[in-house]
């Protein structure tokens, strides 16, 4: 495994690739100012995870108004796609990353233009009915989904705990909270892309929440080309041919840069 902590080496890697496959955290979004959860000030440092459940979304209309809060102060801040998510749609544009798979919620790979990106965690861009009293873990909703504007606009007018216009069913984020089940089909379609690929860079993730974490462990396990870009030392550093400590939004462009005028190498 070679150290590094500039994006040379990076692209040495990327002119050698055709069928790239980004594995993304919420490092990747710190640069929007979006915190992550795990660094110093990150979410979980602030708040316990064991707070946010599925379960305890369902059982507490008091819980899901402090989520509805803190949805709400999310989305006022307005985050946009920073130079790492760019430099990510670039390559795509090139012909030289097949997509994304990420565990980020934002929706900011696809606002930078990204076009094939797997949310292993769903989007908080939506919200969607999950029914009355769905059993453990498992979303049971009559199927109504909106844009989360339409939850915001329920909050404004004082609704603490919107309730599906349909069924009256209970609303949540179209995300996937701890102790929920990925949503069906989610995790297959992942493991396609990076089944597939000729380089996993995974970029901005402490690699260590699962079966996410699991995606690029496997890939790298089955001989995929792992190159790791990321503040701090992961689990899978090890198991990566390039880990390169650094900002994603200092690392990315200048790699990316160097390789996406290049004509592709065969597929
Ligand atoms: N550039 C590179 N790395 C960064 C940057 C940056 N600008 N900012 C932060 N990092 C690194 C941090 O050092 C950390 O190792 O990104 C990693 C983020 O790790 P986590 O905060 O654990 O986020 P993530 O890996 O996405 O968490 C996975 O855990 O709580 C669940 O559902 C949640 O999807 C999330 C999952």
């Amino acid at each position: 495994m070679d150290k590094a902590t500039g994006w040379q080496p990076l692209a040495a890697l990327l002119a050698t690739a055709a069928r790239v496959v980004a594995f993304t955290g919420a490092g990747i979004s710190t640069e929007s100012g979006i915190p992550d959860f795990r660094s110093p000030g990150g979410v979980w440092t602030r708040y316990d995870p064991r707070d946010f459940t599925f379960a305890k979304y369902v059982a507490s209309a008091e819980v899901r108004a402090r989520a509805w809060r803190m949805r709400r102060e999310f989305w006022q801040a307005d985050p946009q796609p920073n130079a790492a998510h760019r430099a990510l749609a670039d390559l795509e544009a090139a012909g030289r990353l097949r997509g994304v798979v990420t565990q980020n919620i934002d929706g900011l790979h696809q606002a930078a233009g990204s076009t094939t990106v797997v949310e292993l965690h769903g989007t908080s861009r939506q919200v969607m009915c999950i029914g009355h009293a769905p059993r453990v873990g498992t979303p049971d909703g009559c199927g109504f989904r909106s844009g989360y504007r339409w939850a915001f606009d329920h909050i404004d007018d004082g609704e603490t705990d919107p309730r599906c216009p349909q069924c009256g069913g209970i609303v949540k984020s179209a995300t996937v909270s701890f102790g929920q089940n990925l949503f069906p089909g989610v995790l297959d379609a992942a493991a396609a892309l990076l089944g597939d690929a000729d380089l996993v860079l995974a970029v901005g993730s402490s690699l260590q929440v699962y079966p996410a974490a699991g995606l690029p462990a496997s890939a790298a396990a089955t001989g995929t080309p792992l190159a790791i870009i990321n503040d701090e030392a992961t689990p899978l550093d090890a198991l990566a041919s390039l880990v390169v400590r650094g900002r994603a939004g200092a690392v990315l462009p200048p790699a990316v840069a160097a390789v996406a005028c290049r004509t592709a190498p065969q597929q």
